[in-house]
């Protein structure tokens, strides 16, 4: 109520128009984010969970379920990646990941299966559906901070829900390792993301 007051209130020093006017969105008018999300620490230096990631661009869900993978996959839910957007916006442009960039996997585990081989069946056909949350991992791109493992920090935020709060940093031979060894571009598996692969 208060607020529709001071709307009212001004109304008279604006024209109608103006104030009704919402321009016309087009692809050009792709939202460019100035602000960025950059990762934050704990007075310890441990990562704390990026807020809001739900809402950060997603670019893939790799899936390698159990069924596939001898009946016990590392993995046996959906990868769903998402990176942060303002770090998105400026790899668009420039074909780089900068300083500060956030990737975050959230693991989701499949729906409890049907079929032998993991699988359901639902109206859109026999597969895999997703299901509960089931943890998540980060990186960040900070070539001073992480330069033992190539530029970037890896942390796990549980293989579990609720998801921890904070991290602390994982060492070479339990991640970077494998990134640096077969990830297509800059430690990051843009192999696997369409929009990122390039
Ligand atoms: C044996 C290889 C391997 C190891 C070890 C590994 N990863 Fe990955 N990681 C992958 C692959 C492959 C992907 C691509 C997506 C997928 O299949 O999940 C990936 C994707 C990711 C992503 C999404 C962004 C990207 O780079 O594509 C994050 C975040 C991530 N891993 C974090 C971690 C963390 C944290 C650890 C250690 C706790 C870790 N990874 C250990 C293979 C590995």
């Amino acid at each position: 109520m208060k607020r529709l007051t001071r709307i009212l209130a001004i109304a008279p020093l604006v024209s109608l128009p103006a104030m009704l006017s919402v321009p016309a969105a087009t692809a050009a008018d792709a939202p460019d984010q100035t602000v960025r999300q950059l990762p934050e620490y704990t007075a310890d230096g441990d990562l704390m969970l990026p807020k809001n990631f739900e809402r950060w661009i997603f670019v893939g869900s790799p899936l390698t379920p159990n069924a596939l993978n001898g009946g016990k996959a590392n993995f046996p839910e959906f990868h769903n990646v998402y990176i942060e957007p303002g770090s998105y916006d400026i790899y668009q442009k420039t074909g780089k990941f900068p300083e500060g960039t956030m990737f975050l996997k959230e693991l989701q585990l499949t729906l409890p299966a049907q079929n032998p081989d993991g699988s359901r069946t639902e109206p859109s056909g026999r597969g895999y559906f997703p299901g509960k949350f089931n943890g998540a991992d980060v990186t960040v791109k900070d070539s001073k901070r992480y330069a033992a493992t190539d530029g970037w920090g890896y942390y796990n935020f549980n293989h579990f829900e609720p998801k921890a709060k904070t991290a602390k940093v994982r060492p070479k031979d339990e991640c970077a390792y494998c990134h640096m060894a077969s990830a297509k571009k800059d430690d990051v598996w843009t192999q696997f993301y369409p929009r990122l692969d390039k």
